[in-house]
């Protein structure tokens, strides 16, 4: 029991369960593999009896993860959830990120509650755009990650020849954990650098069951594989000349990144990476409020809304915030403060989602991630906490690049597209940005990926009952700037300054010559990128 019989948290329970949590998401371009990564992790762990060895593309059978309609249609990843299953002793929280770029503003926000990062990269493309992206944030947030190499059963490139590129493009040191027996294409299986064993690569039936593994000495995978488990070693051999040898400390400290070889279509490294972030991925620890003063895990409880989503699915129309549990624990029921407003918020739903599962969750500990159902007065970005007040960094908005009007189609209607351009506002589906000039009636609502209007359009439909037109705005680029400026900024032709929901004032400008233009004429004005961080 994690609560006493007098009710107070014990202590020493919750440093217990925050040490056996490893929370992460994975990182890729689309493509790479994440979602067939996700289903196998998932069926290593035992929590889905069979892998969906096909997944919501095409006619193929939808993951766990894949559930909007929109999502199943488009056969991309849109929402995020989180998966928990416990592997050797240690509460595995994965959050799943949208996979298209369009929706990398979501990914952002995940990534904002993980403790760790698997990066997920297609042997045959090397470090694909999105990838770096999601690498800068997590370098900039200081995120540990573990690479692994993906479809190494299909043709691709060179070994040590992706260890270069991760080091050149990353920076960070690439300290292998396994190599692979067998160029891509033809994977025998891995050599385990610190054991010296050979593990091979056993195919199953479409990867849908997890594949056997068998483990043999040096001398036996010598005579089984001959010259492809020699050039293995002698070129782990290299990697050690060159001391790409895990380091845990440096790991940590985010110089370097263990990485290991997989076929996750085929089931294969899976179960050494799940061994890995069980091993090396850090636990849930203390976390550092707004002002940089860490919260230990310990103390009662908090966390931060990192994600609100609605509309899922038919069976559930109804709002979730998710939560990472900080510290202290989270019980169902509990009434906790909301930092931003002061007032109380009772927790009486609370679920754990995955996809079209929703399991009711009694009790969670830090590194955890809960969804509070109906909780309307929650956005991104908000701390919830017990007893001892505390507010976690702000989650940053980003700058939008596509521009659109929306209108109401049917002006009786007016009410009900209110609320839900409220509603998509808040959950940051879109930004919505306002001026006197355009009215209520017809706002602008920017993007960082225009698909993110399909979902906005699609939600006024379906689930406000407020159909509406999207007309484009020839704006690709928004600049911060202040009240001060406005009158300059409105005699200026095609810029207009728009206001949006956190306060912030936006000039809007079509492209970046036109920003050149207006900044030479007017040094003067306030025009500041908004940055990530
Ligand atoms: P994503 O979520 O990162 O976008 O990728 P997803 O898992 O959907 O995988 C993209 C494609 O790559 C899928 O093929 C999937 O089967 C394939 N794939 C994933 N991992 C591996 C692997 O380890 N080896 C090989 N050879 N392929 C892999 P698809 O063409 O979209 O569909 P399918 O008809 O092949 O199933």
């Amino acid at each position: 029991m994690a609560v006493t019989s007098a009710g107070t948290p014990n202590p020493a329970t919750i440093r217990r369960e925050a040490a056996r949590r490893r929370t992460f998401a994975v990182i890729s371009h689309p493509d790479a593999g994440k979602s067939t990564l996700t289903e196998a992790l998932a069926l290593h762990a035992r929590v889905i009896g069979q892998a969906g060895a096909t997944h919501g593309k095409g006619g193929r059978r939808a993951t766990v993860s894949d559930w909007m309609k929109m999502e199943q249609d488009r056969g991309i990843s849109i929402s995020s959830a989180a998966l928990q299953f416990e592997y050797r002793d240690t509460v595995i929280n994965l959050l799943d990120t949208p996979g298209h770029a369009d929706f990398s503003e979501d990914t952002y926000r995940v990534l904002s509650a993980v403790d760790c990062a698997v990066m997920l990269v297609d042997a045959a493309k090397g470090l694909e755009v999105q990838t770096m992206k999601l690498f800068e944030v997590c370098r900039h947030r200081n995120i540990p990650i573990i690479t692994v190499i993906n479809k190494w059963d299909r043709p691709g490139l060179d070994a040590l020849a992706l260890m270069d590129e991760v080091f050149e493009r990353t920076g960070l040191t690439p300290t292998p954990l396994t190599w692979p027996v067998g160029q891509s294409g033809d994977f025998r299986g891995v050599l385990d650098r610190a054991g010296g064993t050979f593990t091979r690569f056993t195919r199953t039936d479409g990867g849908a069951t997890i594949a056997g593994e068998e483990t043999l000495d040096a001398a036996a995978a010598e005579a089984a594989e001959g010259e492809a488990f020699t050039n293995a070693v002698e070129e782990s051999e290299l990697l050690d000349l060159e001391d790409q040898n895990h380091d845990q400390e440096a790991f940590l400290a985010g110089r370097t990144t263990p990485v290991m070889f997989a076929s996750a279509v085929l089931n294969f490294g899976v179960h050494k990476l799940l061994d890995t972030l069980v091993d090396i991925a850090p636990a849930a620890e203390a976390r550092p409020d707004r002002d940089g003063e860490p919260r230990p895990v310990d103390a009662p409880f908090s966390g931060f809304v990192f994600k609100v989503q609605a509309g899922m699915d038919t069976n559930h129309r109804d709002r979730l915030a998710y939560i990472r549990v900080c510290s202290g624990v989270f019980e169902r029921g509990m009434v906790v403060t909301h930092a931003s407003t002061g007032k109380p918020f009772a927790t009486k739903y609370a679920q754990q989602v995955f996809g079209r599962d929703r399991e009711v969750v009694d009790e969670a500990f830090p590194g955890d991630v809960v969804g509070l159902v109906n909780a309307s007065a929650l956005r991104v970005g908000d701390s919830l906490y017990l007893d001892k007040k505390v507010v976690f960094p702000e989650i940053p908005t980003f700058s939008p690049e596509h521009f659109m009007v929306i209108r109401a189609k049917d002006s009786s209607k007016y009410k009900q597209f209110r609320r839900g351009i409220q509603q998509l506002d808040h959950e940051g589906v879109v930004q919505v940005l306002r001026s006197d000039l355009r009215g209520d009636q017809a706002p602008v609502v920017g993007a960082v990926g225009p698909m993110q209007f399909e979902v906005a359009e699609d939600r006024m439909v379906n689930e406000f009952n407020a159909p509406c037109t999207l007309e484009r705005l020839n704006y690709s680029l928004a600049r911060r700037t202040t009240p001060e400026c406005v009158s300059t900024l409105a005699r200026e032709r095609s810029v207009e300054v728009l206001s949006r929901s956190d306060g912030e004032l936006l000039a809007l400008f079509s492209d970046r010559w036109r920003l050149a233009g207006v900044e030479r004429e007017h040094p003067d004005l306030v025009l500041e990128p908004l940055v990530v961080s």
